[in-house]
């Protein structure tokens, strides 16, 4: 597996802004999109394109399409919710699937409270998506539950990961590449990423 921090200048600016805690809402939650929108460009730099012969107004040419079934986005809920639309405005014809797990404040353990996923997501590349990847263990249940699916090609994209979580999803999930924005210098007490931006789903939907 590999761990791309993807570190491009609009990337950088756009997650300065929002770790500032007197960033609002709103505006928190534009920018999550627009940094999911940007990341999934580079995130899916290695989809298969297939040949296909068309007529231009000049000419027939031989063009490039995607290939294969298209992608199935899955977020993590509720804060993984912040990213979808941003990765849909790249690819609209995705399948989105919904796996909801809050992580116990005392044990850190995650709880899976739903999950509906298209019917046929074993044959499509899924790509993951939560703002945060903290002590891994979210997302390693996530990706535990697609494998039981059926699911066998998988990425995980989060905006910020702590090294902790990097380590865990490497052990449990070692056919998994991890896409991140930033990866940062470690958890605290409370299992929140230092320095971070807080808590991602009370950011995005004001609810604290
Ligand atoms: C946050 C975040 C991840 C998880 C990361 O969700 O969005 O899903 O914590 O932590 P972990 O790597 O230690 O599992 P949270 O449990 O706060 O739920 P929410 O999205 O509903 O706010
Ligand atoms: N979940 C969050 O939303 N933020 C963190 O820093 C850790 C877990």
């Amino acid at each position: 597996m590999s761990l791309y921090i993807l570190d491009h200048p609009l990337l950088l600016h756009k997650l300065s802004i929002i770790r500032d805690r007197n960033t609002s809402v709103k505006e928190f939650r534009e920018i999550v999109s627009e940094i999911a929108m940007l990341m999934c460009y580079e995130a899916t730099r290695d989809l298969a394109v297939e040949d296909v012969d068309i007529e231009t107004p000049v000419a027939n040419a031989t063009v490039k399409r995607l290939a294969g079934k298209k992608l199935a986005i899955v977020p993590i809920l509720r804060a993984g919710l912040g990213m979808v639309d941003g990765m849909l405005n790249l690819i609209p014809s995705a399948k989105v699937g919904h796996i909801g797990l809050y992580r116990d404040p005392e044990t850190l353990e995650p709880v899976e409270y739903f999950c509906k996923l298209p019917a046929d997501i074993a044959e499509r590349l899924v790509i993951v998506i939560d703002p945060m990847l903290a002590t891994g263990g979210s997302a390693a249940a996530a990706l535990r539950f697609l494998k039981e699916r059926g699911c066998v090609n998988i990425k995980l994209m989060v905006i910020i990961a702590a090294p902790e979580g990097v380590v865990r999803i490497q052990a449990e999930h070692p056919d998994v590449d991890i896409y991140a924005a930033a990866l940062d210098e470690k958890l605290n007490s409370h299992g929140y990423i230092v320095p971070g931006l807080g808590d991602a789903g009370d950011r995005i939907f004001g609810t604290k």
